[in-house]
Parts: structure tokens; sequence; C-alpha cells
């Protein structure tokens, strides 16, 4: 076998292959080292390709035999797939190939986890299954046949036949290999049924390892009420007899939508009231959705190369926002989605790893599945939908669905939809995917005669590979308010498209208070000097919501970089704009929560290399304590009030009502044991009965270092429970003072239950440590050495999970001299391993530049 040195594959290089494939039939005879997978594929000359080179992809595999058309070949082999003459017409391939699940601890293709044997072929995986041209423009039917000694064998479409130790499963639909999945294992189901808008019943399971069948009952109500909202919404029915998710412990992401045949990572799809935090009920109810919602956006219509890869997820994820906004509270989600962009995507845009939503080259493609082309796309489909209007959007998705159902799309067809519908060129529009950077706003008015100016201008710093930008398209949404917090100007849409534009509102009685980027209608920086009054203002009167909180944090923001930079005190405009809004029992305690919470250590590092200044985490860390102790100090009448205690009467639901309650009582149970240093926290955790606020209360009791009996009684109820251990790990090293998170994260890596062969056990410790600012940044570098380790012994087992974890260093270059010097030569530590895989050494080589 040759070895291939790593390939960078480009956007522009795209050929389609030679070959169609009309079908494929599968055998596995299932064995933990020696697994054979028997194939039988169809194919035919491709009519639209000129390139009739026949390579299929293959990794990993030991090549038994080879027949065309029943007759033995020798094929070419290398390590990354095989080459074979062919003849000139259709023609039978088949194949024999021996793996090795037990061994796989990559996690991609077929691999075992606690004795089940189960499959992840997104996005390059099918090729450690058998030869196949592993490419999502290839698309075919599939039936499978799998032989094991396992009660239950499962893969993709509906059941055909099955008897003692083998199953037939057929999928009607053709997809592309990345959908492929199998599932072999002592298992039991929690089963339902689904009837669909045109009366079709289709079974429905969650499938769990005996012992968890107890925490299904949600996941299952969240596939029902996901099936009804894509027919609701977006008119889009099931297409299948069966529906099955399988959870899986050892599952390097969230979860993969697998035609028909679901598998999840179990922290995904487990969930009950005793071990799960309301935030894991909702991304969990999260999750379940993306993954169903992907049936059509992703398996009916999928990408026709992986550059394309937004095409589906980004518009998956703005789906599933879409689901949880209309299920849960829509200002709320916002916000959250707002925060979590600007703490993943906004330092990824900034950084050396920034790269287009629809990236035109790549070494691994794991290495994209990104904040940007995840987060960032879903934004991107958000502005469109926001410049075409509900309507042309709605239209615009019926024609997609209809165009291009059954077929493998690029961002190309997916604009010209919108196009077609709507009538507007979208040329310029397009630059949202192939131009990296966030563009930085900024904004002057004018008011004279009665008449308002918003002038405009934008600017995107140069990323790697693109000095010269030019103006995006920004809908910028804007309303305007006179002194008494009346809305003058409802919502209105400005279309910007020059690098400058000014935008005029006339027949104004007073100069009125401008409410900009209302929802955050574009993904921006907004850089305004705004006054402090009227941040105050917008803070107490405006009527968006999003707006609303997001002059509290911008106050919260500028209060605590002043306390940064110039050791000013905490803002006492920010504090009683604060206080009256806490005291507002109208507002949504989630929404107060949110405004309680306060800008992370990570949050304030971004906001002041935007501001040009180098981030000094002490320095943060320090801030952010003064603040809060401030806090506790000023709001001490009011917490009683906030408290959870006593709010809730019913029995605990993980609904958006008592969730936002139980979270307004986790803000203010922070400051309260900043007053009585973990009293009323240890009394929560000791009568706590359900994990929310068993968590909570534990995060302050680590944070006060009044720990050492919950942290004992923690482990002794839970040590049996996977997912709990987790949080347990998790929050030792997350909540943990900065100067004790690293070595408490070495201590914990040598705790029996730590094993590094599992993506989540390894990432609650490694991923808590990168999690925790200034502990992560401490000044000697020991978080970065030790994180650096562990990355190197993990990349020798699982290169995916370990490239991914690296982007905690994709910041260096914003630090200190000291600290840049530290990271630097942790990264090149890591470069430096022989052996590295192509995942980790693409990862650290961007970011070295
Ligand atoms: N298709 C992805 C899963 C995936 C990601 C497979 C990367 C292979 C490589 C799936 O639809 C997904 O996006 N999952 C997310 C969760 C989702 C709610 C954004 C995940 O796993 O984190
Ligand atoms: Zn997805």
């Amino acid at each position: 076998m040759k070895d291939a040195a790593p390939q960078t594959v480009y956007l522009s290089d795209y050929t389609p292959f030679g070959y169609v494939v009309e079908d494929v039939h599968l055998t596995f005879q299932l064995a933990p080292t020696s697994t054979r997978v028997l194939s039988r594929i169809r194919f035919a000359p491709n009519p639209d390709a000129t390139d009739k080179v026949f390579f299929l992809h293959g990794e990993e595999l030991n090549l038994i035999s080879a027949m065309i058309d029943g007759k033995p070949v020798e094929p070419v082999v290398t390590s990354v797939g095989l080459s074979c003459p062919v003849p000139e017409k259709p023609f039978v391939w088949e194949a024999e190939v021996e793996i090795s699940p037990e061994t796989n601890t990559a996690l991609e293709g077929l691999y075992m986890s606690n004795g089940m044997y189960c499959t992840q072929c997104e996005a390059e995986g099918f090729r450690k299954i058998t030869y196949y041209p592993d490419r999502p423009d290839v698309m075919s039917v599939f039936t499978v046949r799998i032989e094991g000694p396992h009660p239950v064998l499962l893969s993709n479409g509906n059941p055909r036949d099955s008897g003692d130790g083998w199953a037939e499963w057929r999928d009607p639909w053709p997809k592309p290999s990345y959908l492929f999945a199998l599932v072999a294992g002592d298992l039991v189901n929690h089963s339902d049924t689904f009837t669909t808008c045109s009366g079709t019943e289709v079974a429905l399971n969650i499938w769990v390892r005996p012992g968890d069948e107890g925490k299904c009952a949600f996941g299952m109500e969240a596939l029902k009420k996901s099936m009804r909202w894509d027919e609701e919404v977006y008119g889009r029915e099931y297409d299948l007899d069966i529906f099955n998710i399988v959870a899986v412990d050892d599952f390097n992401m969230g979860a993969m939508e697998n035609k028909g045949l679901n598998v999840f990572n179990s922290s995904a799809v487990l969930a009950s009231p005793e071990t799960s935090t309301d935030a894991n009920f909702e991304r969990i109810e999260a999750i379940i959705a993306h993954e169903y919602f992907h049936n059509w956006t992703g398996n009916r219509i999928t990408c026709r190369d992986w550059f394309q890869l937004c095409l589906k997820e980004g518009l998956t994820v703005f789906r599933d926002s879409q689901f949880t906004s209309d299920i849960r509270s829509a200002p709320v989600k916002r916000i959250s989605d707002v925060i979590d962009l600007r703490a993943r995507q906004f330092p990824e845009d900034q950084g050396p790893l920034s790269h287009p939503v629809r990236p035109e080259s790549f070494q691994e493609i794991n290495n994209f599945y990104t904040a940007t082309v995840y987060e960032k796309g879903a934004e991107v489909i958000g502005m469109l939908k926001r410049l075409v209007g509900d309507e042309g959007y709605a239209e615009a998705l019926e024609l997609y669905f209809a165009r291009h159902d059954g077929e493998a799309c690029t961002i190309e067809d997916w604009l010209k939809v919108f196009e077609d519908v709507t009538g507007r060129d979208l040329t310029q529009f397009k630059r949202w995917y192939s131009q990296s950077g966030t563009p930085r706003l900024s904004v002057t008015e004018d008011y004279a005669d009665g008449t308002y100016t918003l002038t405009f201008a934008q600017h995107t710093p140069p990323t790697p590979g693109q000095d010269e930008k030019l103006p995006q398209v920004l809908p910028i949404a804007v309303g305007l308010l006179n002194a008494n917090g009346d809305e003058v100007v409802k919502t209105t849409l400005l279309e910007m498209t020059q690098a400058e534009q000014s935008f005029e509102f006339t027949g104004l009685a007073s100069r009125p208070i401008p409410s900009l980027l209302r929802g955050f209608s574009a993904p921006v920086v907004l850089d305004r000097v705004a006054s402090k009054e009227e941040q105050v203002f917008l803070l107490a009167h405006d009527t968006d919501a999003f707006n609303r909180w997001e002059s509290g944090r911008t106050l919260a923001r500028n209060s605590l970089i002043a306390m940064v930079r110039d050791g000013a005190a905490p803002d006492q405009a920010y504090l009683d704009g604060l206080a009256a809004l806490l005291r507002d029992d109208e507002l949504d305690p989630a929404f107060r929560a949110l405004m309680l919470s306060g800008p992370s250590q990570a949050e304030l590092a971004q906001a002041l290399h935007e501001a040009g200044a180098t981030p000094d985490p002490d320095a943060i860390w320090q801030a952010k304590e003064t603040m809060a102790d401030t806090m506790a100090q000023s709001f001490r009448d009011l917490l009683p009030k906030l408290a959870y205690e006593g709010k809730v009467t019913e029995p605990y639901a993980p609904d958006a009502e008592q969730s936002g309650m139980r979270a307004l009582g986790a803000a203010t149970l922070a400051l309260q044991t900043r007053l009585d240093a973990g009293a009323a926290a240890q009394k929560q955790f000791d009568k706590a009965d359900n994990m929310t606020l068993q968590l909570s209360a534990l995060g302050q009791l680590i944070q006060v270092g009044k720990d050492t009996g919950a942290v004992q009684a923690f482990y002794d109820q839970w040590h049996n429970d996977r997912l709990v251990m987790d949080k347990w790990f998790g929050l030792q090293v997350g909540a943990a003072h900065p100067e004790v998170a690293v070595d408490r994260a070495a201590a914990l890596s040598s705790h029996p239950a730590f094993d590094m062969k599992n993506p989540n056990r390894f990432r609650a410790v490694f991923g808590a440590l990168a999690m925790n600012h200034a502990g992560f940044h401490r000044r000697d570098g020991a978080g970065y050495d030790l994180l650096a380790d562990w990355l190197i012994r993990l990349d020798a087992m699982n290169p995916q999970t370990t490239a991914r974890m690296c982007s905690a260093f994709q910041t260096w270059k914003r630090y200190d001299a000291d600290r840049q010097a530290k990271m630097k030569a942790a990264l090149e530590r890591i470069a430096a391993q022989p052996d590295l895989s192509r995942d980790t050494t693409e990862m650290v080589s961007r970011m070295l530049g």
C-alpha cells in the first residue's frame, strides 16, 4: 500500500463522478475484530461526466476479494482507495472486505461502544466500511442485511425481513453514503406512533441500553412535536414507515441524521428530571428537532459536495431555532443564540481559523463543521428571510423542495429559488457565502427640521487569504422612540448595500432615540458610541426585547471594560437600571435571568480585542468578581424576592416557564452565595429533587470553595450514572477558582472514572478547562501545557475530537507577549508530533499561520 500525503481539496476542482450507482446491497457479518462486509453495487457510466476513472474510496480496509460481473479482478489498492479497469457499460461490482470495529477508537465508520455496534459515516466515514464512491453527490437506494447474534439489528429505511440472527432493511429513498447507518446490540426501546398529515402511521422508537428506558419520554415528545411542526410550518411530511433513534455513549458529535435511523450521543437524547438540567432538556429538544428536520433539508435534498455543507447545516440550524422560538420564548431564544454566536463564531471569524460560510478549500472536512458554517450559516438565512419577507421565504422554500427533491445541490441552486420567486438579484448577497470575517458597522446620526438621518459605514477587517473586502448586503432593523419611550417609528428594515449609506426618517416632532439592529438583524459588530443615558433609557424602554437586553449587555460590558482598563468602579447607572428591571414582575423570569447573568470572561476578552486592547485574563476575572460582589451588596434586599425557593409548587417540568424561574433563581443564588458564603447553596443542594437545582447549588459551592462535602455526596449519589458523572467532572473544573482549575483537571484525569476514549468524559474535563478563561490562561502557561499534553495523547486515538478541541488555542495572538509565546509553544509542540493526524495537523498549522 502506498501512503498518500495530506491533500488539499478545492471547491473549484469539482467534477461529477464518472459512474452512477443504481443500487447497493450490503451484507454485514458482525464480529468485533473481523467483521466481513460484502457489497454488491450496480454501476453504470454517468452520461454527465467526462472523467471516467473508476476510483472507489476505501481506508483501513482489508480487501478479501473483488469481482466485476462475477469475474475476479485485482484492483490497484492504496491507503485511500482502489482503482480498476471497468467495462464501458453497466456492470456489477462485488467486494468482500474485513474491518475491525472493536479497535476503532476514532468513532468513525463502524465501531463498538459498550458491546454495541454502531456507525458514523458523515462526512467521510463510509470509506472505512467498504470501497465506495464516498461523496455526497452519488446517491443510491440501499438494501442491507445484518448477520449477528444481537437481539436488535437496525439499518436505514423500512424493515424488510428478519429471522434468528439476521435482519434485512431496505431504504427506498436514494441517499449518499454519508447517511448510511447500522446499529446492532442488546437494546431496549421506548416506542410510540405518529400519524402524518396524510394519515400514514409511523412507528417511532428510541433505542437505549437496558436501564435507560426511563429517560426516553421527553425525547419522544420532542420528536412528535418536531414532526408536527415540520408539517405545519414547512409542509414536510415524514416518508418512511418507521423512525428510529439510537442512544450511543461514545460519539464524537451531538447527533447524526442517518436516514430513518438517527444516532445520538446519549447526552443529546436521554433525560430525566433527576439527572438532567433544564438546559439539557432544551438542548435535547433542539437536537432531536434538528436531526429530524434534516430528513428534508439534508437527506431528501442533500449537498453536491462538502463545500456546500451550510446548505444543509445552516438551513437546519435556522429551522431548529425557529422551532424552539415557536414552542418556547422567541426573545429568549434569540438572545441565547446571539450570546452563542458572539462566544463561538466571532472569535473564529476574527482569528486564524476564519473561513467563509462556504469554504473554498480543506484538507480534512471534519474541521469545517464549525460555528461559521452552522451559526453564521443560519444567520445568513435569517437575513435572507428578513430581506424577502415571510411570504417570499415560504414560497422560495416551497420551490426549493419541489425543484430539488432527490438532488445533491449547491448554494447557487438555493439562491436561485429565491431569485426566481422574488425577482431579486442576489449577486451581492452571495458575498455572505464567500467572504469571511465579521463586518463592523459604525453609525453617525443627525437631526434637523423634523428629519432624522442615520449614516452607516461598514468595513470588514482582513482575514486569512482575504485582504480586500467588499461591502455586504446588511439588513438593519431600526425602530425610533421618543423621550416618553413611545415608538414613533416602528421596526423598519433598512437595506444597506454600500460601504457608506444614509437613511432618512421625516416628519418627526423631536430628536428620536434610535434602537438599532433590532433582533440582531445582521451578524456584525456594531461600533457605536451611544451615550450612557441613551443605553439606560433603552434598557428601561426599548420595545424590542432583544435590544432591551442588548442595551443592558452593552452597559455591563462597557462598565466591566472600564474596570479592567482603568480600574473604574462598577457603573451605578447600570446597576440602577438593572435593579429596576429585576423588580419588574411583568418581565419573563428567563429574560431577567439573562439580564442578570452578564457577559462571560471570554465575551469580555473578545470585546477588549475588538476594541484594539490586549485582554488580561486575570484582570477580567477580577473585574467580574468585583462586579458580582457589588451587585450582591446593592441588590441585597432584592435577592429574597428573586430567589427560587417557594416559586414553583407544581411538579418539576422542563418547560420554558419553570426553567425561566430556575434560571433566575440560579443567577440570584450566585449573588446570594457572595453574601452568605454558601449557606443558601448548601441548603438548596441538600434538598434538591432535580438536577437543575442540585447542579446550580453544587456550582456555587465549588466556586466559593465550600465543596468538599457536596462533591463527595454528589459522587456517592451518582457514580453509576455516566451522564451525571460527566457533569461532576466538568463542574469541578469549570467552576473552579482560576488558580486551581489546572491542577484539578490534572487530578481528575487520573480519577478511576476518567476515560479518555469517551469523548463526553474527555470534554467534561478538558473542554471545561478551556472554558475556564482565567484558569486556562494561567500566567505560567500550565493550562496550555496540560491541554497540549492531553490533546497529543488523544490524537492517536480520536483525531476528530482532538482537532475540534485544538480550537481552544485559536485566540493565541490576542494575548500579551508572554502568553502568546506560551500558547504558540504549545501549538508547536503539538505540530511537531510524529504521526499527527491529518485533522489536527490542519488545525494547528492554520492557527500557526
Ligand atoms: N450532521 C451533523 C452531525 C455531524 C457533524 C456528523 C460533524 C459528522 C461530522 C448533525 O446534523 C449536527 O449538526 N449535529 C450537531 C447538533 C445540532 C443541533 C447543531 C452536533 O452534533 O453537534
Ligand atoms: Zn445538522
